[in-house]
């Protein structure tokens, strides 16, 4: 394994053509999911696996909105930067784009407008964060594979090919939208030819790492979730899903200041700030409450901050 700390990316470009008229002036990855800007989602699976170091890649013209949103991370213990693209050319590019973030680190990159959600979810990707295989990805059981980059395996469980969006899948195993790679990707992408439809194409950077035998994929199973939200339906489905885990559970998805909190990059006392300066909202007063042993929980982040969890 690289001795250099993964770094990630967050990549909240595209045109957000399916989400018209409302992408026209506003970003689709600063829209809302329930409770919070769709982009928490993705910076918090980064958060869980363990990432600090995170790039953002945006359009051009709403790289302030994110910045304005995000800053530069210090709030949450992380170091954020952002790097624009100018127009969807794929989403290997980011690993162009961020060539010189990552500066020869190994990377974990995340799409901007995917939710993971489940028990486990931090420890599998800390887990594959630290397997050192050169290319790790997860594949998730979907009711419509053709709309994604499909994986098939063999009877022993071998990767056997990887497509995007056939028309005839192979299987019913989805790649989702999380990738970690060596530090080879920038040099991989660079090499990879652009698709008929003018796109580098992940799945080809994918195909080179199953072709060198190194293509490790990493089964969600069916008790995690995974949504993309690339249309009003899947948005609302999304932000239905959080609604209601929330509300039944009394605990947030993806709240970027508490995982901050629970994997200790930042204190007690940053925590409370960040809760009043939020007032007397629903999140400040969730922040605030967290400052409070009694809102403790066992938590599968046990291994982070053990002083938080009350033993059964
Ligand atoms: O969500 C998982 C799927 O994401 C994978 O299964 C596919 O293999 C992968 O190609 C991708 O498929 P999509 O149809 O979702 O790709 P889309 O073009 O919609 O891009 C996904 C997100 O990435 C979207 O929010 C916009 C952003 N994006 C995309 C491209 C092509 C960029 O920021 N820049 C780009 O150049």
């Amino acid at each position: 394994m690289s001795a250099t700390k993964r770094r990630g990316i967050v990549l909240a470009g595209g045109t957000g053509s399916r989400l018209l008229p409302t992408t026209r002036s506003i970003s689709k990855q600063l829209l809302p999911v329930y409770d919070k800007p769709m982009i928490y989602y993705p910076l918090s699976v980064l958060m869980l696996a363990d990432i600090t170091e995170i790039l953002i890649i945006t359009r051009p013209e709403e790289r302030h909105l994110f910045e304005r949103l995000l800053g530069d991370g210090a709030q949450w213990g992380l170091r954020l930067d952002y790097a624009t693209q100018d127009a969807p050319r794929g989403i290997a590019e980011a690993f162009i784009i961020g060539e010189k973030f990552l500066d020869g680190a190994p990377v974990a990159m995340v799409l901007g407008d995917n939710i993971f959600y489940g028990e486990g979810l931090g420890r599998t990707l800390r887990r594959a964060g630290r397997a050192g295989d050169p290319a790790a990805i997860f594949a998730y059981y979907v009711q419509n594979p053709r709309d994604y980059g499909v994986v098939e395996f063999d009877a022993d469980g071998a990767v056997r090919s990887i497509e995007e969006k056939p028309s005839q899948p192979r299987s019913s195993y989805a790649v989702t939208g999380l990738y970690f790679y060596d530090e080879r990707a920038p040099a991989m992408a660079r090499a990879l030819k652009p698709s008929a439809r003018g796109e580098i194409e992940i799945t080809d950077l994918n195909r080179r790492y199953l072709d060198e035998g190194v293509l490790k994929v990493h089964v969600l199973g069916r008790g995690a979730a995974w949504l993309d939200m690339g249309t009003h339906d899947s948005l609302l489905e999304a932000g239905n899903y959080v609604a209601t885990i929330e509300r039944r559970q009394g605990l947030k998805i993806a709240c970027p200041e508490e995982i901050a909190f629970r994997r200790g990059l930042i204190g007690l006392d940053q925590l409370r700030a960040l809760a009043e300066a939020m007032g007397q909202t629903d999140y400040g007063r969730y922040l605030l409450a967290l400052t409070e042993e009694s809102r403790t929980y066992l938590s599968d982040e046990i291994e982070a901050s053990p002083r938080f969890v009350k033993p059964r």
